[in-house]
């Protein structure tokens, strides 16, 4: 579905916004013509309209309203929001997601939706964050994107039944030219543009079969990415693995058929190669069967969603590419190690000792605690390689984290105030759920080894903070670091309107774009 803008340059009130059907959102109590005022000029009929009657805009409540079809404008999809004070940035998001499936459903090829309208919604009552008129127009771009997501590409053949998609959707405002709406309101559809790309890109990547997305697979689209938005892209492969040092990396992906690989991609804007880069680090584990240390059969499927961390660096990638103004943001490094866990004859064992890039040695107690080995060599890579502003890693870490915070929030580890409220803030303003959990000191002592420097698990109790300080051992004195548990929310089995089909969900990718931003993350 195209974003587009469409302004009212008709002159006398003659306005000629064009679309099949017009969207708007409106809060109880409230008139609906008050809301845009524009839209009732462009759609007289609206005055005459019976469905008008009953409607109390009540949260869920829909009412489309028909005028005569020779009307330029003669569908209007009214969308409720409850009471002003319940109002939340999530509550727009899930309603626009709705209102474009509805459309969909309803075989309406082009959507309209009037930005004073939106305008109004500027200020209303959203919990901490500040939303103003370009971040709900990001929004409300993004959910309408988000909301269309299907996966397709593994059937044999398409579902012909299925109702195709809107061909576009039109930001309506009044005014003679396209710059009347003004630069931010265009920056903002794009980025929201963007934005949503790179999660559909991310969640493409984790639904795919491990069968499909390998290592080598990962690898290769890290170059397609590279080569499509000038990237700069360096894949090492199993024996270049062994040979720098990664010891981590390659003992969790010696066992599989599938080589692993180690991805670095870099976004260096002209002149900013001397500056320090954020380096962004995700887990891609492609399939994860436990290793020696098996997994029960029940669900195992669903490990082929353990590199959501690795899908949202590629397509926060891939979103970073598609901003206008990606010649002007940061420079940025991607890291990805990626590998297949599978027991076999070659697979590594339960009590070996690796040793890592850092050079520090771990006792592999449980070969299922492989993501933390793959992500420490990318830590230690990251700090000799740059002196990064900042590390940000995600991955599937663990399932204690999920019993922690449930299905849908991500752990957040980090000793960094400034860190921390940006990817709090970030998260927030794309309605991810982040929680921070503690590093404590007292529980590192858990990590012991009597054979190696330290062991790569400890107790059960805790397991997603001895995780994170199996981590943290490996981040120098001075270096900013988060890291994101997102085991639950990089992949659901449930379907939400940003997510109508459940499975790997692209978490991360917007929150990256946020931090990408922020003046605490880039110092
Ligand atoms: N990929 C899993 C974590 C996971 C669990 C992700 C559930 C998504 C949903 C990870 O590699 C793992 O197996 N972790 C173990 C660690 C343990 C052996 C110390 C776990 O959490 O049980
Ligand atoms: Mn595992
Ligand atoms: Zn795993």
């Amino acid at each position: 579905m195209d974003i587009r803008f469409q302004n009212a340059s008709g002159k006398g009130g003659g306005l000629p916004w064009a679309a099949e059907c017009a969207i708007i959102f409106v809060f109880e109590q409230e008139s609906p013509s008050d809301v845009a005022p524009a839209l009732w000029e462009a759609a007289p009929w609206l005055e005459i309209s019976p469905g008008l009657r009953d409607f109390r805009a009540k949260k869920e409540e829909r009412a489309l309203l028909y005028g005569h079809p020779e009307n330029a404008l003669s569908r209007v999809l009214l969308c409720g929001l409850g009471s002003k004070d319940t109002f939340t940035l999530n509550l727009f998001r899930d309603s626009v997601a709705k209102a474009v499936q509805l459309c969909r459903d309803k075989g309406f090829a082009t959507i309209g939706v009037p930005v004073e309208n939106l305008d109004r919604l500027e200020g209303a009552s959203v919990g901490k964050s500040i939303v103003d008129r370009p971040a709900l127009i990001r929004e409300a771009v993004a959910a309408a994107l988000l909301s269309l997501h299907r996966i397709d590409e593994w059937r044999s053949k398409k579902d012909e039944d299925a109702p195709a998609d809107p061909r576009w959707l039109a930001l309506l405002f009044t005014g003679k030219e396209p710059s009347d709406v003004g630069d931010a309101a265009h920056r903002a559809a794009r980025q929201g543009e963007a934005e949503a790309g790179g999660v559909l890109y991310a969640r493409y990547l984790s639904n795919g079969p491990a069968n499909y997305i390998t290592p080598a697979v990962l690898a290769e689209e890290a170059q397609k990415l590279a080569k499509a938005y000038g990237f700069a892209c360096t894949v090492f492969d199993k024996e270049q693995i062994e040979a720098k040092g990664m010891g981590a990396l390659f003992a969790v992906g010696r066992g599989s058929a599938q080589g692993p690989r180690f991805i670095v991609l870099e976004h260096c804007p002209k002149g900013k190669e001397q500056e320090k880069p954020l380096v962004v680090v995700g887990k891609g584990i492609t399939f994860d069967t436990g290793g020696i240390s098996l997994k029960p059969a029940a669900k195992m499927h669903e490990m082929k969603g353990d590199m959501g961390g690795a899908a949202a660096v590629l397509g926060f990638f891939q979103a970073l590419g598609s901003f206008a103004d990606a010649g002007e943001l940061p420079r940025v490094v991607g890291l990805v190690p990626t590998a297949e866990n599978m027991p076999g004859g070659n697979a590594t064992r339960p009590g070996d000792v690796v040793t890592t890039l850092s050079g520090k040695t771990v006792e592999i107690l449980n070969t299922d605690a492989e993501g933390r080995l793959i992500l420490c060599d990318a830590l230690t890579y990251a700090q000799q390689e740059y002196a990064p502003t900042a590390i940000i890693d995600l991955a599937t870490l663990t399932g204690a984290c999920v019993v922690a915070l449930g299905d849908d929030g991500a752990g957040l580890f980090t000793e960094d105030r400034a860190l921390r409220g940006a990817i709090m803030d970030g998260a927030e303003a794309v309605g991810d759920l982040v929680w921070p959990l503690p590093l404590w000191d007292a529980y590192d002592a858990n990590l012991k080894s009597d054979v190696a420097d330290f062991a790569n698990m400890g107790p059960r109790e805790g397991a997603a903070i001895m995780a994170a300080l199996f981590l943290r051992r490996f981040i120098e004195k001075g270096t900013r670091w988060a890291h994101l548990d997102i085991a639950g929310p990089g992949y659901v089995v449930k379907s939400a309107p940003l997510l109508p089909i459940s499975g790997g969900t692209g978490m991360g990718v917007r929150l990256l774009c946020r931090c990408l931003r922020d003046e605490r993350v880039i110092g």
